[in-house]
């Protein structure tokens, strides 16, 4: 069965927030999507979680990226009647006690929900330690409701530790992550680009998505990153990561496990050099005796 792209992390609903300025933008960049494939799109305006303790204001902007939502949704699926294209936000943990009851601003209306840390940061402290964080607490707030956190671009926070511990304790405390396409081919610089290939290398990411925001000046990456996943010998990572398992979120179902990336590079075709000088040399010693 083919199935197309899904992508839950994007910031196409016109005149919200950094992402699509106008409706024009908007359908142009779904347009673009559809285009490298995608099928399956939750668009995701930026939210700071304390907005859900001002009822009057978080009112005034779920009616405002529902109403933008609803109006684009409209025009795209007009366009691209196979298009599945649903409303979630990017919710930045700026609270210890995140309140995500709104449907809303959960993925598609599923139990999952797109977080951040605040200040593109990394939590400091464990979920077993001292709580050191806010971030942390916010974590756990999420899981006890019974709701399930996608930590959005885990490769692009200030603070990650070179061995990955912070982002496998993320993982531990019942989070799912999130890669960029970008990331892959360096949009996010040459650290984040390191970071994401080792957390594929460990099997530690569960989707990729584009985090596009949707302007026409902007590259959307998808099939960039693609490509670059296929080079690193990761064709069934990539139908996990951007086909399978974003649809299984569109299902409210968890991610399936990603099997860890071949590590490749320098460092391996070294050893895979050494491995074959001493196996001819033994062949030869064999020979001789
Ligand atoms: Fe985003």
């Amino acid at each position: 069965m083919t199935r197309g792209y899904g992508d839950f992390h994007s910031h196409l609903a016109p005149g919200v927030d950094d992402g699509s300025p106008t409706m024009e933008d908007a359908l142009h960049s779904v347009d673009r999507m559809v285009g490298a494939g995608v099928r399956r799109i939750v668009t995701t305006p930026h939210m700071p979680a304390s907005l859900a303790r001002e009822p009057r204001r978080f009112g005034a902007f779920l009616d405002r990226i529902e109403e933008r939502w609803a109006a684009l949704r409209v025009l795209a699926v007009r366009e691209h009647p196979e298009l599945d294209f649903r409303l979630g936000a990017e919710v930045r943990l700026d609270t210890a006690e995140p309140d995500v009851s709104d449907p809303r601003i959960r993925l598609g209306g599923t139990s999952f929900v797109l977080v951040e840390w605040a200040g593109f940061r990394a939590p400091t402290g464990s979920p077993e330690g001292p709580v050191a964080d806010s971030g942390w607490r916010a974590l756990r707030t999420l899981r006890d409701e019974g709701f399930l956190p996608v930590i959005a671009h885990p490769e692009r926070y200030a603070g990650i530790d070179a061995g990955l511990d912070a982002v496998r304790a993320w993982k531990d405390a019942g989070a799912f992550l999130q890669g960029t396409y970008g990331s892959l081919v360096g949009q996010y610089g040459s650290v984040a680009q390191a970071l994401i290939r080792r957390m594929l290398e460990e099997g530690l990411l569960d989707y990729l998505s584009s985090d596009f925001h949707g302007r026409p000046r902007y590259v959307l990456y998808i099939s960039q990153g693609a490509d670059k996943l296929r080079q690193f010998g990761g064709d069934r990572q990539l139908d996990l990561l951007a086909k399978e398992n974003p649809a299984r979120l569109f299902a409210n179902q968890s991610p399936l496990p990603v099997p860890p990336l071949p590590v490749e590079g320098p460092l391996a075709a070294l050893r895979n050099w050494a491995e074959g000088r001493a196996a001819a040399a033994s062949l030869q010693m064999r020979g001789a005796s």
